[in-house]
């Protein structure tokens, strides 16, 4: 990372970081919010706030490389709260309503057998978020934003 980035994150009492997620790449599947689930235990935030932001990134995640053909996922921390955007080219979603009903899921016979598929990937991200928003475009792709405050009482 350049210096002058670190030193800019410094003033601004931020850090953050931008991951690429590959579509269809289940070998590292789960890599990058293993990362940030690291990152926040070595900078001492709760454990009741990183299993919620580990459970909305390792969702938001898996939905990228189960969905789209790739992604990035945008992580920011301040003392306030932690905010990650996803955001991915791919097929999108056409009816969103659906798609955020748990139960509902269009995994493929394979993804089932890995474990996948459940549908309650979304409605999970919800239920584990402060403020939750997800845009999508058919033939586009998806964005999810997720914030989580670090003195939420929401656990
Ligand atoms: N990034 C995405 N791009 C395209 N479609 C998506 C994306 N994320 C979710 N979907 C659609 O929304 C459905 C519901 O997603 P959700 O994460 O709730 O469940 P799932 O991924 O099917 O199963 P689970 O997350 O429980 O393994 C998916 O089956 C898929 O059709
Ligand atoms: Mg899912």
């Amino acid at each position: 990372m350049k210096l002058r980035k670190l030193a800019k994150m410094a003033i601004e009492n931020r850090i953050e970081h931008s991951f690429v997620i590959k579509g269809k790449d289940f070998g590292n599947a789960g890599n990058v919010s293993t990362k940030i689930k690291d990152l926040l235990k070595e900078i001492g935030i709760p454990p009741s706030i990183i299993r919620r932001v580990a459970i909305a990134t390792y969702e938001a995640e898996m939905n990228v490389v189960m969905y789209a053909n790739h992604g990035t996922l945008n992580f920011a921390l301040t003392p306030q709260k932690i905010e990650i955007v996803v955001d991915d080219r791919g097929p999108g979603i056409e009816d969103i309503e659906l798609a955020m009903q748990e139960g509902y899921s269009t995994a493929t016979e394979e993804m089932r057998e890995m474990g996948f598929g459940a549908g309650m990937g979304l409605p999970n991200i919800k239920k584990n978020s402060d403020e939750f928003e997800i845009t999508s475009e058919v033939n586009k792709g998806t964005k999810l934003r997720i914030v989580i405050y670090l003195d939420s009482k929401n656990e």
